[in-house]
């Protein structure tokens, strides 16, 4: 009997700039009004952090414990989404943005689909939840993109996050991040049926964009906010840059 062929890689159309966390430092990471920031300054793209609440709802919040970003405490993972849709993710920030709410991907994913935005999703688990987290925020994604020309890109530095992904929607494109060349990493990027790594931008040179172009791989880098790295990297050919600098690298063309 012929064996099913194996979900062929996915491809991504990848934009030049890619706004980290919304619109980087300059408003609070994470949060709506960091999305609203970024696309007013022009940018198309962005890359947010996601986990889940106790209960098992995709949100956004970079760390693992919420003190530096929200007015709790604790592993926000441990807190169900009732409890974190009422911190304040905004006054350590600035007065300007007190009182805004964590987001879910859901309310995120309203504000990118109805501007025409692309969005890179990467899953930052709890740790410890790393399976979990990636098979539900896949298969959430994949319900909130249903029918959409362009996916939005599932990264994790966590290879048993994006196997998890792999498992609920396999047809989103994937992507491995590295924040350092980590012996059988590219191994990895190869089993996971990746389309891009993502790599700190310090390790990216011509070798290596080498050898993800004979991978078929996506080369992209994070987080670039000075211009002599963005000339280097722009110059080397890299397909995206990720940044905080949304107010001096400006998207126009990208
Ligand atoms: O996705 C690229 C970049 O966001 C990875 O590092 O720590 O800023 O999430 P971090
Ligand atoms: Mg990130």
């Amino acid at each position: 009997m012929a064996q099913p062929s194996p979900t062929p890689i996915q491809t991504w159309p990848c934009p030049r700039w890619i706004a980290h966390r919304g619109a980087g430092k300059l408003a609070p990471e994470n949060t709506l009004a960091a999305f609203r920031l970024g696309a007013a300054l022009g940018y198309r793209a962005f890359e947010c952090d996601v986990k889940l609440s106790a209960d098992g709802l995709p949100f956004l919040l970079h760390d693992a414990t919420l003190e530096r970003t929200t007015s709790g405490q604790g592993v926000a993972g441990d807190l169900p989404w009732s409890a974190l849709s009422q911190l304040d993710a905004g006054s350590w920030h600035s007065r300007l943005h007190a009182g805004e709410p964590l987001p879910t991907l859901a309310g995120l994913a309203r504000f990118i689909l109805h501007n025409g935005l692309q969005l890179n999703i990467e899953i930052k688990p709890t740790p410890g939840q790393e399976t979990a987290t990636g098979r539900v925020v896949a298969a959430q994604a994949a319900q909130l993109w249903a029918g959409q020309v362009v996916p939005p890109l599932l990264s994790s530095f966590r290879p048993e996050a994006l196997q998890g992904a792999r498992e609920t929607a396999p047809h989103l494109p994937r992507a491995l991040l590295l924040d350092s060349l980590w012996p059988g990493c590219l191994d990895m990027a190869t089993q996971l049926g990746c389309a891009a790594i993502v790599t700190h931008h310090r390790l990216m040179d011509a070798g290596l964009l080498a050898q993800a172009r004979s991978a078929g791989w996506l080369a992209m880098v994070y987080t670039v906010n000075e211009a002599a790295d963005a000339e280097r990297l722009l110059a080397l050919g890299v397909d995206g840059l990720i940044t905080d600098a949304v107010d001096r690298f400006a998207p126009a063309g990208a």
